[in-house]
């Protein structure tokens, strides 16, 4: 699907009316190829999760890349992803209530439809609303947030056999307590493997042998073929990257795609620019693990501190920064959670070494349902 040009060529990501949310092409194909590339070596699976880009757009290009389908949380977000005509797509999130069935139902018509679930009552909705779906059991691995013990793993998958319509496929988890690949977040590596290891051992004992293990994130990208049994990785973030996944390791500042022109617009208060977005651009997400308070990195002026937001104004304290500030001035800035951002804003430009080459919609953006 080619992306809609919004703007003609030719405009330097600094003249755009701002705040303007940019993409460089060139570092977002090379973590695409990056990733798939590990995926082939490996012999993994790729179903990234859309919610970073929600963009039916870049879906396009990662099943280009060899991704066998998309993930995406709510049926709303399937629904715009049915755009990139994925032969899979996996709805991660669990799935409870009458008009999101039927809605799952009609997705289900138009691809091949797994959920990922925690619960008997998930399941024997789908199954009543006659939604042919495969069936994901949601194991919990340490985020402690869906997922049900591995022990209660064989009784849920040997009820969900017994229904109609819907069919067992395989397991998932989401190792997203694993925020940083460091000495500790490897020893967590070494739990989730001896947990996944026991875990398969008796799904394979009890007949409920999981035809997929899917699993992975960002964070643990590229140790992914480490963990134990796993045949397909869903990472969102790593499309772009953002000071998150650098704060984790996984990444370095130039291989971050995504970034925020903003204006400064009052220089009114001595040693501090405010700039013309604030919680609405950026939201309100911190940096993980980070006693300090920082809504994002201000990458064309060293020294600069991006510490307040209201919902327009950005306050950047600009104390500590040699150059000086002009009302009008351009600042560059790198998100701390690069998804959010996305779900904020209308279109996002692509350039290459700062000349917008195409804007697309987010599509995906704002679906809640
Ligand atoms: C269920 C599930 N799978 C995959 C992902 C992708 O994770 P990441 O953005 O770390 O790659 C997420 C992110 O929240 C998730 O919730």
């Amino acid at each position: 699907m080619a992306a809609s040009k919004l703007i003609s060529n030719n405009v330097n990501i600094f003249d755009l009316d701002t705040p303007a949310l940019v993409v460089d092409l060139d570092i977002m194909d090379a973590n695409l190829q990056r990733m798939a590339d590990y995926c082939d070596e490996h012999k993994l699976a790729l179903r990234p999760h859309t919610k970073t880009h929600k963009s039916p757009v870049l879906a396009r290009k990662q099943m280009e890349l060899g991704a066998m389908g998309l993930t995406v949380a709510k049926p709303g977000e399937a629904e715009v992803m049915l755009q990139a005509s994925p032969q899979e797509m996996l709805v991660a999130f669990p799935t409870i209530g009458p008009a999101k069935m039927a809605r799952l139902k009609e997705v289900a018509r138009r691809t091949s439809l797994t959920v990922a679930l925690d619960s008997l009552e998930a399941t024997e909705a789908l199954s009543a609303a006659q939604v042919p779906a495969k069936i994901f059991v949601e194991m919990d691995t340490g985020l402690h947030r869906v997922g049900v013990k591995p022990d209660e793993l064989a009784p849920l998958i040997a009820a969900i056999k017994k229904l109609p319509h819907v069919r067992y496929d395989g397991i998932s988890f989401y190792p997203g307590h694993i925020k940083h690949i460091g000495e500790e977040g490897m020893g967590e590596m070494t739990k989730l493997n001896v947990m996944l290891n026991q875990t398969l051992e008796a799904l394979d004992k009890a007949g409920h042998t999981p035809n997929v293990v899917s699993g992975g994130s960002t964070p643990t990208m590229y140790q992914s073929h480490m963990i134990f049994g796993m045949t397909e990785m869903r990472p969102g973030t790593y499309i772009f990257n953002d000071r998150n996944t650098i704060h984790g390791g996984a990444c370095l500042l130039e291989d971050c795609a995504a970034t925020v022109i903003a204006t400064v617009v009052s220089t009114s208060v001595p040693g501090q620019v405010i700039i013309d977005g604030g919680s609405k651009t950026f939201s309100s997400d911190r940096l993980l693990n980070d006693p300090g308070v920082t809504f994002g990195k201000v990458l064309n002026a060293e020294g600069a501190v991006f510490h307040k937001m209201n919902e327009e104004h950005g306050f950047i304290d600009v104390t500590q920064c040699e150059r000086k500030f002009h009302v009008g001035d351009k600042l560059q800035i790198l998100m701390n959670h690069v998804c959010v951002v996305m779900n904020l804003h209308e279109q996002v430009h692509g350039h290459r070494k700062g000349e917008v080459e195409t804007t697309w919609p987010v599509a995906g953006r704002g679906k809640l349902t």
